[in-house]
């Protein structure tokens, strides 16, 4: 699988995609988690302690005279880095960090590159990749989730969130466009939110994740979803969405 998960900031994209992660590394697959937002929520979901982990800026060198800025530092390649370089969670999740915004700018740079560099080239007969973008259109529609032919579109019930999922949907035309844009309905609790999303997007929402006070108790305690609550409504439903892509996958396999 090759996801990548989009949607206004506070929709759930984070918590969402660190229990994703998790869960389909329990089925067995190797799963690399993909972590390009600067303010990184994915950590907590993934249940690492991982605060501000980005690949050191001595993975990459100045590029040749009249040749790229920078490169690789020689004898790193994309899976060394992985190796080296992605941090160990719970489950076998390996968590690769984009790098955030404090520190010399060019050191943020040369990180953000040699992390742009690692998913560009990453083994994905090996690898799943499951990333999760900053919030909101931008850096979605610049092609951040590239690496991605499956896009999740994280909606709550809210004015705000829905707007920004509009816009989002456009992401099916934009120039990397992901074959497959899925929605998924956050935070829900009342009985026509996920109808109200479905038809202000007009679209069909493929999952329902309803509003959990268990994952908001977690959230307090800095406790992963699937270690605070594993058989919740919450996870339950993450469940569902792995077992909803999957079957994309299969269907795709299967073809002649
Ligand atoms: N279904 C849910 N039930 C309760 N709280 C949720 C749910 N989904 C997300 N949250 C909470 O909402 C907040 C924002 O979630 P987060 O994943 O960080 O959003 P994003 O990554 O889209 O900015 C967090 O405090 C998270 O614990
Ligand atoms: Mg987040």
């Amino acid at each position: 699988m090759k996801v990548a998960f989009v949607g206004k900031g506070g929709s759930g994209k984070s918590t969402i995609a660190g229990t994703f992660a998790r869960v389909l590394a329990r089925r067995g697959e190797a799963v690399l988690a993909l972590d390009s937002d600067p303010l990184p929520g994915l950590p907590y979901a993934l249940g690492l302690p991982v605060d501000d982990r980005p690949i050191p800026d001595d993975a990459v060198v100045a590029g040749p005279e009249g040749g790229p800025r920078w490169v690789l530092s020689p004898g790193l390649d994309p899976a060394t880095i992985i190796e080296r370089y992605a941090v160990l969670g719970p489950d076998d999740v390996r968590y690769l960090q984009f790098g955030n915004t404090s520190g010399h700018i060019s050191t943020i740079q040369r990180a953000q590159f040699a992390w742009s560099e690692t998913v560009k080239g990453v083994d994905t007969d090996r690898w799943n990749l499951v990333g999760d973008l900053p919030g909101g259109t931008r850096q979605a529609m610049l092609g951040w989730g590239s690496y991605a032919d499956c896009a999740i579109l994280v909606a709550e019930p809210t004015s705000k969130s829905l707007h920004s999922a509009r816009r989002l949907l456009r992401l099916s035309d934009a120039d990397w466009g992901p074959t497959t844009v899925l929605i998924v309905a956050n935070k829900v609790r009342h009985a026509d939110d996920a109808e109200r999303i479905s038809s202000r997007l007009e679209r069909p929402v493929t999952i329902v994740v309803p509003m959990s006070a268990e994952i908001m108790a977690g959230d307090r305690l800095g406790v992963a979803p699937l270690d605070v609550d594993p058989d919740g409504s919450f996870v339950e439903s993450v469940r569902a969405l792995v077992d909803h892509v999957a079957g994309l996958y299969h269907h795709v396999e299967e073809a002649p």
